[in-house]
């Protein structure tokens, strides 16, 4: 595969459309590529290299059958032979690292160097991997009545939404239950210590194709939110296999397993807090929500709030003949929470929209709530699947208790939470797994975390302002891996944003 690699870069370094002349090997969707048990790297996406490694569905019953993973390779242009590949993990769970290395080409050769190769993949269970589940069968109408029964707006929105979310919550376990009972057998053989035993696959794989001895082989991995739970399980799985490994903008992999994503609330109040000192900071030229003081500026939002929560807004269309709409105060919530993803990127058009909200215009928010439905299920699939033994939300007194905790953490992102990461969903969940591929079965019957030092010690990264994946969790990780580093930058927002995904509303974490 070197020769055909070099060829490739010359001819994009001279400008030419390199799959001009070599169209027939250059292949633009994973479905063009035969799965392998051994790695072959294929041209793909101009520039890059594709596989799909076949693996175990279950790894201790061989029986059971494949799934194919797929693989994505940017080769360093100093690299050699030798250089290790850095695996990029998205968040999620149920975000695509081949979206996310196919989007952000530049910003990974910037961010690692070019002696490296950059390698990011589709864990189980995500787009262009197997196994996959649609747990509405391509019944759209199905999972839009879902949608509607469930998703009723924020927590408190009206006098019955609470309930209404928990009791229909269960709607949705039973439609994928049924689902993988019918039609993929194997839906449910997506959890996170599979994926782990999946990356010492390849990187076993690897070090066949070079020529080294797969025992010795060892993980380079850069895990990014949901993907330091990947980095976290596979290191309490293989400790002894680790070559590097980053974890930036930590989940607590403890909670997580738990279903119990609580901590995550913890700074993004601080966060928001932060939009009035940049908006005040920046001034009224590039700020349209300026106001002479940082407590001017949150006086206003507030009110902006209050009034929306009380007077939703009529949008009719009825001279474009357009769709109806009401904006409602769970609009001006899910923008809120989605903007915390990226406060650099977001916070100047959240002031444009407050700017005209507090002129009476609410048209920049017709539908952003209903925009969070999801239409794919592998991120809630894979998320229900790990916790399914350990679930801490099942009752409606858990889930009570859960919502009044993030209400009483956060006033501005409190009540839209629950709804927003929705872990009420897995209430209803029956997956069949066999021990192997979870978490509390034979590999880990411990907590996430390790009494002695990993084979090279982990980096973990954080930013001091993190409204979604918080310090705090980056601290307790920190302190599961003797040996592991803590650095943290000066910043707000969530760690990977530096590295975002194209499709951020389908990545909670
Ligand atoms: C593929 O892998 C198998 C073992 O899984 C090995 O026996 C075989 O030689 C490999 N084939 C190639 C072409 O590398
Ligand atoms: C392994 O899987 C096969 C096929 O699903 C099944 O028939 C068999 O009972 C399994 N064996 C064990 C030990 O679980
Ligand atoms: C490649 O390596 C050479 C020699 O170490 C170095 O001079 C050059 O800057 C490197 N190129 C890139 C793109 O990193
Ligand atoms: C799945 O992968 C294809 C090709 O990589 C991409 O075009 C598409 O947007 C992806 N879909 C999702 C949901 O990530
Ligand atoms: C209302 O707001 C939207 C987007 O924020 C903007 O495009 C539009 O021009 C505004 N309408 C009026 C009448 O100001
Ligand atoms: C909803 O509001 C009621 C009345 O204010 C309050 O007692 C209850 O705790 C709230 N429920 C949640 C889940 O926040």
């Amino acid at each position: 595969m070197k020769a055909p690699l070099s060829v490739l870069f010359l001819f994009t370094s001279l400008g030419c459309k390199a799959h001009g002349w070599n169209d027939r090997s250059m292949v633009y969707k994973f479905d063009d590529i035969k799965p392998s048990a051994n790695l072959t790297w294929t041209p793909c996406f101009d520039g890059f290299t594709c596989s799909r490694l076949e693996v175990p569905l279950d790894y201790s019953n061989k029986s059971v059958g494949t799934t194919s993973i797929a693989f994505l390779k940017l080769a360093g242009k100093n690299a050699t032979a030798e250089s290790p590949s850095i695996i990029v993990n998205p968040g999620g769970p149920g975000g695509s690292g081949i979206d996310l290395l196919l989007s952000n080409q530049a910003l990974a050769s910037l961010a690692f160097g070019e002696q490296y190769n950059i390698v990011s993949y589709d864990p189980r269970g995500v787009n262009n991997s197997g196994p996959s589940l649609d747990c509405f069968s391509g019944n759209a109408e199905a999972r839009t009545a879902f949608n509607r029964l469930h998703r009723t707006g924020v927590t408190n929105i009206s006098s019955a939404s609470f309930e209404e979310q928990y009791y229909s919550s269960s709607i949705y376990g039973e439609w994928c239950n049924d689902a993988v009972k019918k039609e993929s057998p194997h839906g449910f053989y997506v959890t996170t210590p599979a994926v782990a035993r999946d990356l010492l696959t390849f990187i076993e794989a690897e070090a066949e194709l070079a020529g080294q001895a797969p025992s010795d082989a060892k993980l380079w991995l850069y895990g990014i939110s949901y993907g330091t739970v990947v980095g976290a399980t596979f290191a309490s799985m293989f400790p002894d296999r680790i070559g590097r490994m980053i974890l930036d903008g930590i989940v607590d992999a403890e909670q997580y397993y738990d279903n119990a994503w609580s901590v995550n609330v913890a700074q993004m109040d601080e966060a928001m807090g932060t939009f009035s000192s940049f908006c005040h900071a920046a001034g009224p030229e590039k700020c349209s929500f300026w106001g002479p003081t940082p407590a001017n500026i949150i006086a206003r939002m507030d009110k902006v709030i209050l009034q929306l929560q009380n007077h939703p807004v009529p949008i009719s269309n009825a001279q474009s003949r357009g769709l109806p709409a009401l904006v409602t105060y769970s609009d001006l919530k899910a923008l809120f929470v989605t903007s915390l993803y990226v406060p650099a990127a977001s916070f100047p058009v959240m002031a444009d929209i407050l700017h005209q909200l507090e002129r009476g215009n609410a048209s920049a928010l017709v539908g952003m709530f209903d925009g969070q439905d999801a239409t794919f299920d592998s991120g809630h699939v894979i998320q229900c699947a790990d916790s399914y033994r350990r679930n801490k939300l099942t009752s409606i007194k858990e889930f009570k208790s859960y919502a009044e905790y993030t209400v009483s953490k956060s006033k501005y992102i409190g009540d839209v939470y629950p709804i927003f990461v929705d872990s009420i969903l897995c209430r209803s969940f029956r997956p069949q797994l066999p021990d192997s591929m979870v978490v509390q079965g034979e590999h880990l019957s411990r907590p996430i975390g390790l009494d002695r030092p990993t084979s090279f010690p982990i980096l973990i990264t954080s930013n001091t302002i993190d409204p979604i994946t918080p310090l705090n969790s980056a601290r307790t990780t920190s302190s599961r891996f003797p040996g592991s580093i803590l650095l943290l930058q000066e910043a707000v927002g969530v760690s990977c944003s530096r590295i975002s995904s194209s499709k951020p509303s389908a990545i909670r974490v």
